[in-house]
């Protein structure tokens, strides 16, 4: 019997320039996003296509059947990026080019700038995935979600309840401090898996699959601007993508990790922590002090490669208290002003100025006793 053909679905995401600030994309840049893949779309270099945005970060879903860290697709939206890039230059949008970190096109998006998540796989009867995209912080910020979703019993039903989960997942985690990577065998190793993937800024959660077939359930983009950079350069903003349903947890047992808006950095000048506040398309506008930082979810059905969406799925008012909650906590972590943990601590605030802050006061430290 001939092999099922694989659809591959990428999410290729990067800050081409804020409006008006860090809030926002003018739509312009996103008119500009749309022309280049529709075109891509009538060529037959892609499936199908959503552009996307939350806050000031541009969105492109795509699906093709080229595999991941395929070339022609990473060049691709590389070029979109950087014809947005122009177009956001020519109305002096802030921060035009913010992620675009090389001049020239080498053969793989990741290192360059942009964030990426990518899966590869046989396209069930049906399949319902989830895509987020978050905005005023890191990769880190979804690792407890990821291990509520996948190995926590009170908010997956399904790992106590559906035989086809009971087995559990492995999460594959990247040490993005040492280069370095480890599989971790769920629910065996949760407890060491909980000793790594605490540590948000350095341990990051990059894929998720099912141990009793190996099948991918989940990606996130786990680039880290400022170690790319090695200073400063802006906020991950990562994604995540999901396959939920039928074996796999459902759409709204992933969407309940979101429920608790939990602490996560890159809230103002990457140097604050936040919660992180579910909120629907049209709300993903951080203005109160640049954040609270924000996570949108968008719902597909593939259809052979079609995109059938988005639904968007934190348009709930089932998620009301969540974002009342965060709304509560943001009033109270701001009050610490300045002060830690609401500021970062010193080697996590990864920020340009604060370094020429203590600069300046070299000649007045005195040694004492
Ligand atoms: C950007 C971000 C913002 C900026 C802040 C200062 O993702 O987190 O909070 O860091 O608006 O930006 P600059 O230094 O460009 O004035
Ligand atoms: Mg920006
Ligand atoms: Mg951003």
């Amino acid at each position: 019997m001939a092999e099922k053909s694989k659809v591959t679905l990428s999410v290729i995401k990067a800050d081409v320039g804020g409006f008006v600030g860090h809030t926002n994309i003018h739509p312009d840049v996103i008119d500009a996003a749309k022309e280049r893949l529709h075109n891509s779309k009538e060529k037959g270099a892609i499936i199908d296509y959503h552009v996307l945005r939350c806050g000031d970060d541009l969105e492109l879903i795509m699906t093709h059947d080229r595999g991941p860290d395929n070339s022609d697709i990473h060049g691709l939206a590389w070029s979109v990026f950087v014809a947005c890039t122009e177009v956001a230059r020519e109305m002096k949008l802030y921060g035009a080019g913010q992620d675009i970190l090389k001049d020239a096109f080498s053969g793989n998006i990741r290192g360059m700038g942009p964030g990426v998540a990518e899966m590869e796989f046989v396209e069930r009867k049906s399949e319902p995935i989830l895509v987020f995209m978050a905005d005023k912080t890191s990769s880190g910020a979804w690792n407890l979600p990821l291990y509520k979703i996948f190995a926590d019993p009170f908010n997956t039903a399904g790992l106590v309840i559906d035989t086809s989960m009971t087995g559990g997942f492995s999460f594959r985690v990247v040490d993005v401090k040492g280069g370095r990577e480890i599989t971790l065998k769920c629910p065996l190793e949760i407890y060491t898996l909980l000793a790594l993937i605490g540590t948000t800024s350095r341990y990051m959660v990059s894929s998720v699959t099912r141990n009793s077939d190996g099948e991918i359930c989940a990606v996130v983009s786990t680039q880290k601007l400022s170690l790319i950079a090695g200073r400063y350069v802006g906020k991950d903003d990562p994604v995540a993508v999901f396959r939920t349903q039928a074996g796999l947890p459902a759409v709204g047992e992933v969407l309940e990790a979101f429920t608790f808006p939990h602490l996560v950095d890159g809230w103002m000048r990457g140097s604050h922590t936040g919660p992180l506040m579910p909120v629907p398309f049209y709300e993903a506008n951080p203005t109160r002090f640049d954040g609270p930082p924000r996570v949108i979810a968008a719902g597909f059905q593939l259809c052979n490669g079609r995109l059938i969406g988005p639904h968007d799925m934190f348009d709930d008012p089932g998620f009301d208290s969540a974002r009342r909650r965060a709304g509560e906590i943001s009033d109270y972590m701001r009050g610490h002003g300045p002060f830690e943990p609401h500021r970062l601590p010193e080697e996590e605030m990864e920020y340009t100025t604060m370094p020429q802050v203590l600069e300046s006061l070299k000649g007045r430290f005195k040694k004492c006793e």
